[in-house]
């Protein structure tokens, strides 16, 4: 946790940059025609989710779903803060998302997948299809000897092969756990050997930016990186990008490897009843990074989060049943498990599913998708917004698609992109919600009711239906809105897409959500539990919020954290490495990139092979998204007398900033010289105030 002097100074800081760069920005309006649509029209839904009325209120949720037996109890708090919602039920997310839309939805598309070469035509799979695969596959596990709770990883690209065979494991109850198919295999053995898992499902390749990769060379990795650490792999199941034919360079593994299209001919036509599971069973894990070096592996329930993200995808995507939805995310992150798999099909809406790069093989890409499939709901993060804009501004211009809804996730946008967006994109005519949440959240937190809220630039909005966030300040009083000030925002009360808790790390879950705020470890009303997003934000006197971004050490890579510790100890597996400090720097593409400083150890020769070799090492323990976009080699870090790293000196220096008094450090002349490094003789500083993430960056231990 942060020390008290440090934080007067983040205080401090925030409220300068927040008075010389933020100006409120005016409101924009849904238009007549989107309001008449929409599911959530109710202008009073905020009060009808208000504090007085929870737990009861997500009864509504609840029964959004189909259940084999109803719930007793909406919350228990018994074992606080590990909620547990809709107790004694019994149900199944994969009978939520398939089975029960057979009877009128079974000829719709349930996916359209799209390959990135753009000769190849996209491929519709129809609601009664999906039920056919995800029967066979769920067959075929069983038959493997895989079973309710059992860990099962997928390091499994943007494929219809992946929503599949995470709905085969949910009607098993089988916990998936999906690593982004761009982390390398190390970062997914990793993830392999925290979960326990014994099978890894993955796909031979996939095109990425007009290369098959062979991706099935990850496996391997990860399979040796999970045994290293103790866990080991019986099965490796490989699906062909091209079924019946071998789309990779590296060979199969007799006894451990198998192709999934040869085992599934065994179970052609099999249907597998959906398991009747308790409510609070475990859905999924996804890991994301935090302060330590050690991913944690968020675990969500079944019918909390499938309810949370059901309700959410008809009231705040407006997703209706004859809507074409597209969320360009990847599955492998926590937008694509909640807002392209499980809550669209939950809706049975028809959901896109694009294998590539947006901007491949050029900026009229996804336009062109969009009209010829007639997306009418599309969902991106704002690093896309700021690549299509930048290469293709008038791009939007000449597709005759038209959106009536369009979202925003994974980081703040600023408003000049937010303006692109809604002029060009969404030519005016598109609502824009801003969704702000987090993998640990299952879904939304803060964003706008599109129908009833205005849209405001920048903000996200007030919290979503029955969400009460509150913004804290160090010593844990209130924040007002209007004042300014920016603090730590908490949500005051559970909701049922809350994780369950951290796999395998209680301790931990309890530490970094909640210990900073808990008012008494031992209570058991929800009251006493605030939940500590980890974001810095402030909010103005309408009640929005405005997100500053991580305040624990993550670098939010293109709307992707990644952890600082995680990055330094990639860099520190080159042997000549002796110390490593990684900052954020600013990008106007991405949002932040990392900047690696290293020091060498001592007799070693600065080389650009060193350099090459700390990027490789980044590439392969996290994967090509970890990329420093600098590294430099110091004569020696800026350091407290106590010897700790200033992270903060170097993200002033990475950023062009003024490094501030630095009299009080150890060795304060080496600042002067990684200055010089970095920027050249001439002082390129400027004196604006750091962005509120960089510059309490290192503050977090
Ligand atoms: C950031 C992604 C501003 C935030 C769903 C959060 C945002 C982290 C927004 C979680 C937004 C996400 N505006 N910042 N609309 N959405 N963030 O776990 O810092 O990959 O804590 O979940 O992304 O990233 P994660």
């Amino acid at each position: 946790m942060a020390k008290t002097t440090a934080n007067t100074e983040r205080t401090e800081v925030s409220e300068a940059q927040i008075a010389v760069h933020w100006k409120e920005e005016a409101y924009y309006q849904p238009s007549e025609k989107f309001k008449a649509q929409a599911n959530m029209r109710d202008a009073h839904i905020l009060e009808k989710f208000g504090v007085d009325k929870f737990p009861d209120c997500f009864k509504e949720y609840a029964d959004m779903l189909t259940w084999f037996e109803p719930y007793r109890t909406v919350l228990d708090t018994s074992d606080a803060p590990f909620w547990k919602w809709f107790v004694g039920g019994k149900i199944n997310a994969s009978y939520n998302c398939v089975d029960r839309h057979l009877a009128k939805h079974a000829s719709k598309a349930a996916f359209i997948f799209v390959p990135e070469p753009e000769d190849q035509p996209p491929v519709a799979i129809k609601y009664q299809e999906l039920y056919a695969r995800v029967n066979e596959l769920a067959a075929l596990l069983r038959g493997l000897g895989l079973k309710t709770g059992d860990r099962v990883t997928f390091h499994m690209p943007m494929v219809p092969e992946l929503p599949i065979t995470m709905l085969a494991c949910a009607r098993l109850g089988i916990v998936h756990s999906q690593v982004f198919g761009g982390f390398s295999g190390q970062a997914c053995g990793s993830r392999i050997q925290d979960s326990g898992s014994r099978v890894l499902v993955t796909m031979d390749g996939y095109w990425r930016n007009g290369s098959l990769i062979d991706h099935k060379a990850n496996a391997d990795i990860a399979v040796r990186t999970a045994k290293d650490l103790g866990q080991a792999v019986d099965k490796v199941l490989v699906w062909q990008r091209y079924p019946g034919t071998y789309s990779a360079k590296t060979p199969m593994v007799p006894g451990r490897d198998f192709f999934m299209n040869d085992l599934l001919k065994e179970y052609t036509g099999r249907t597998v009843e959906p398991v009747a599971l308790p409510s609070e069973g475990a859905l999924f894990l996804m890991y994301s990074s935090g302060t330590t070096g050690k991913p944690k592996g968020a675990q969500h329930s079944i019918a909390g989060y499938l309810s949370y993200v059901t309700a959410t995808s008809r009231w705040i995507l407006d997703i209706h049943p004859e809507d074409v939805y597209w969320c360009m995310a990847d599955i492998g992150w926590i937008t694509g498990h909640s807002y392209i798999v499980y809550g669209p099909l939950a809706n049975a809406a028809t959901s896109v599913l694009y294998e590539g790069v947006p901007t491949f093989p050029d900026a009229g890409r996804p336009w062109r998708i969009a009209e010829r499939l007639g997306v009418n709901i599309f969902h991106t993060a704002p690093t896309a917004i700021r690549m299509l804009r930048k290469l293709g501004p008038q791009e939007p211009r000449k597709y005759k698609y038209r959106f009536k809804s369009m979202t925003t996730v994974g980081e703040p946008i600023e408003p000049e992109a937010w303006r692109w967006y809604y002029d060009e994109v969404g030519k005016r005519e598109a609502v824009i919600t801003d969704t702000w949440w987090l993998t640990e959240t299952g879904g939304f937190l803060g964003v706008t009711v599109p129908a009833i809220h205005p849209m405001k630039p920048g903000s996200c909005g007030p919290g979503a239906p029955g969400i009460h966030p509150v913004i804290y300040d160090e010593t844990g009083a209130e924040v007002p809105k209007g004042s300014g000030k920016a603090g730590n925002i908490c949500i005051r009360n559970p909701w049922p897409g809350i994780m369950q808790t951290l796999w395998g790390d209680r301790d931990r879950y309890v530490k970094t959500y909640f210990s900073k705020y808990n008012r008494n470890p031992s209570s058991k009303d929800w009251r006493d539990w605030p939940f500590m997003c980890g974001d810095g934000a402030v909010q103005a006197a309408d009640g929005y919020y405005r997100i500053l971004g991580r305040i624990d050490d993550v670098i939010n890579v293109a709307g992707h954290r990644l952890g600082t510790k995680e990055i330094e100890s990639a860099c520190l597996t080159v042997p000549e490495v002796a110390e490593a400090a990684v900052v954020p720097v600013a990008d106007e593409v991405k949002g932040r990139v990392p900047e690696v400083y290293i020091a060498i150890k001592p007799g070693v020769q600065p080389s650009q092979d060193i350099i090459d070799r700390v990027i490789r090492a980044n590439e392969e323990v996290i994967g090509k998204i970890a990329r420093p976009k600098h590294v430099y080699i110091v004569p020696d870090m800026p350091k407290t007398r106590s010897g700790k790293i200033m992270r903060r000196v170097l993200a002033s220096i990475s950023n062009r900033r003024d490094v501030g008094d630095v009299t009080t450090l150890a060795n304060p002349d080496v600042v002067e010289q990684i200055r010089t490094l970095v920027q050249g003789k001439d002082v390129i500083a400027t004196k604006d105030e750091l962005p509120e993430d960089i510059a309490k960056f290192g503050q977090a231990e």
